[in-house]
């Protein structure tokens, strides 16, 4: 009888470490999850335009922080440590000046709101964006001054890409490879590129062999590039090297291609030509360089540890 309940408390055990994916309440190691809102939470103290936070949270897959309700505030506030006294949050007039909706499209009633006494009072006909204090004081202001701001995603809204270990559903693992990779349909310039990866905690890829720039060409050529419309330079795919310090060709971990494992350029590549410096592959997977402003498609790449779960942590 013992042993019975025993083996059920075992295999209790194990079920829950394998199929309890949704409870590991885990989004990103840099987020912060807390309880009282069943939500995760990121405080950037570098200080961004109202746009710029906007679009860094966009990119972590979460959204500009705006408190929801009392509760949502006073949790929060304890988890702001940092000395600033006043971040941007999600919630601005830029659509139609005058009505504040927040980044997800909800009317200023129906979220937490206080304003401090005269505001909002549109100074100069400026102040579409808001910063708020601690205590939940808000303020107008114009959307281009600099604040710190919180990002935020919500535990409902979690997905998780076992495979590859991430939040992000669009990689896809190739286990001989040990790597996952994104293929982004976006045409972006390198550096934005560069950036976006970095974002979702990943980097713009880099050929190892011959097997991983044919998984790459197959990629490219699985995805319905035709269908983008737009200015962009179709026929090549971004990738993670550069010439940018006119030090020869390296990777973005500052190895020579050569030390990398493939160097497999295309025809008559690279030239000369000094001022394009940004690497990128032909959709056949040879080798070939452009100009870094340029826009094109691009691809993520991600390492997974096979039966290594981030959540779990690295100890
Ligand atoms: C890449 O695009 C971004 C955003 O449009 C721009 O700010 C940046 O200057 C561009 N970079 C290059 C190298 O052209």
């Amino acid at each position: 009888m013992l042993l019975k309940s025993l083996l059920i408390i075992v295999m209790l055990q194990l079920t829950s470490e394998t199929y309890g994916q949704a409870q590991k309440k885990f989004f990103r190691k840099d987020y912060t999850f807390l309880e009282e809102t069943q939500s995760f939470y990121k405080f950037f103290s570098i200080a961004k335009t109202y746009q710029e936070a906007v679009t860094t949270c966009g990119r972590q897959g979460a959204t500009l922080f705006y408190a929801e309700d009392k509760r949502e505030l006073d949790a929060v506030a304890k988890f702001w440590t940092q000395p600033r006294d006043h971040i941007f949050i999600g919630i601005s007039s830029l659509i139609s000046k005058g009505v504040f909706a927040s980044v997800d499209g909800r009317a200023l009633m129906d979220v937490y709101n206080d304003w401090l006494p005269g505001e909002p009072n549109d100074v100069n006909g400026e102040e579409s964006c808001i910063v708020m204090n601690k205590k939940g004081q808000m303020n107008d202001i114009s959307c281009n001054r600099k604040f710190p701001f919180i990002c935020k995603k919500t535990l409902a809204s979690l997905e998780w890409n076992a495979h590859c270990q991430t939040p992000y559903k669009r990689y896809i693992v190739n286990e001989d490879l040990g790597r996952c990779y994104k293929f982004f349909l976006t045409p972006m310039n390198w550096t934005e590129a560069f950036a976006v990866c970095n974002a979702e905690e990943s980097y713009l890829a880099i050929i190892n062999s011959d097997e991983e720039a044919n998984f790459l060409k197959k990629m490219t050529k699985d995805n319905p590039k035709y269908t983008v419309k737009g200015n962009y330079l179709a026929g090549v795919v971004m990738l993670g090297f550069h010439n940018r310090d006119r030090q020869g060709w390296l990777t973005i971990k500052g190895a020579t291609l050569e030390d990398s494992g493939y160097t497999q350029w295309g025809y008559a590549q690279p030239d000369v030509d000094d001022k394009y410096l940004c690497g990128a592959m032909f959709y056949n997977g040879e080798l070939t360089y452009g100009d870094c402003s340029q826009r094109s498609f691009f691809i993520c790449e991600k390492e997974y540890k096979s039966g290594f779960d981030e959540r779990f942590g690295d100890e």
